[in-house]
């Protein structure tokens, strides 16, 4: 048994989620912001990888819930680089940091899953089902992150918010990077439902894999 797994995330109309220097730049629309919230309280734990971290330093909480209520907040980092002093670490939530077993970093967080030598993302979903009662995650990025839950066929919900405007250039991230891999067909999503948000469209896709 695994969690749903959710990935939701806002790219601009040229496809990417941040700019070339990797910085955060406002994409979503009010309107999209207000969603996002309330997405957020629907699921057990939110998802990132530690490029997010480092680029982005999020709290992943929602304002107004207390240590109890947020979801819970997850950090894949295979290699310890989230630093002591992320927000992602504060007091507002629970944290399970996900690193491997080469990585003796240690964090003040409510747990670390330390995997093999390398992350396996099926394993440690089936963990945080079966042993701690996490039914539900929503995956807010990076584009390295949502790669590889698309690259293990994680996936069961993309929804992708389309702002209004252009981020250009070659190295800018997108909501699927990493290594890539040799895909005749690509991964199948089937368009569930569309919505205008203010200045932008949010998409909600299934995936389907073979
Ligand atoms: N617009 C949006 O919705 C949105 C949302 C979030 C982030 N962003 C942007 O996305 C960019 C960050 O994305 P990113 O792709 O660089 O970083 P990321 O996906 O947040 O993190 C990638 C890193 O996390 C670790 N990781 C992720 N999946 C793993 C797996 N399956 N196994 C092992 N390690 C795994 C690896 O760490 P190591 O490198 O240590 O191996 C990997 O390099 C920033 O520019 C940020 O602003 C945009």
């Amino acid at each position: 048994m695994r969690p749903f797994i959710h990935v939701n995330c806002a790219m601009s109309a040229d496809g990417k989620i941040a700019g070339v220097d990797r910085k955060q730049i406002s994409i979503s629309s009010e309107e999209d912001k207000a969603r996002v919230k309330n997405l957020r309280k629907k699921y057990d734990a939110i998802l990132v990888g530690v490029g997010t971290i480092i680029s982005d330093n999020p709290h992943l909480t929602v304002k107004g819930l207390d240590y109890d209520s947020n979801p819970v907040r997850i950090v894949l980092d295979p290699d310890g680089r989230t630093p002591d002093d992320a927000l992602v670490l504060d007091d507002q939530a629970p944290t399970i940091m996900v690193t491997t077993k080469n990585c003796t970093k240690e964090w003040d967080c409510e747990e670390t899953i330390r995997s093999d030598d390398k992350i396996n993302l099926t394993k440690i979903m089936e963990e945080l089902a079966e042993e701690m009662g996490i039914e539900n995650i929503l995956i807010e990025g990076g584009g390295e992150t949502i790669a590889s839950f698309f690259k293990e066929k994680l996936v069961d919900k993309y929804t992708v918010f389309v702002g209004g405007l252009i981020i250009g250039g070659r190295t800018a991230p997108t909501p699927a990077d990493g290594e890539g891999w040799v895909a005749e067909k690509g991964i199948k999503l089937s368009l569930e439902d569309s919505e205008v948000l203010g200045n932008g469209v949010l998409l909600t896709f299934e995936p389907s894999y073979d």
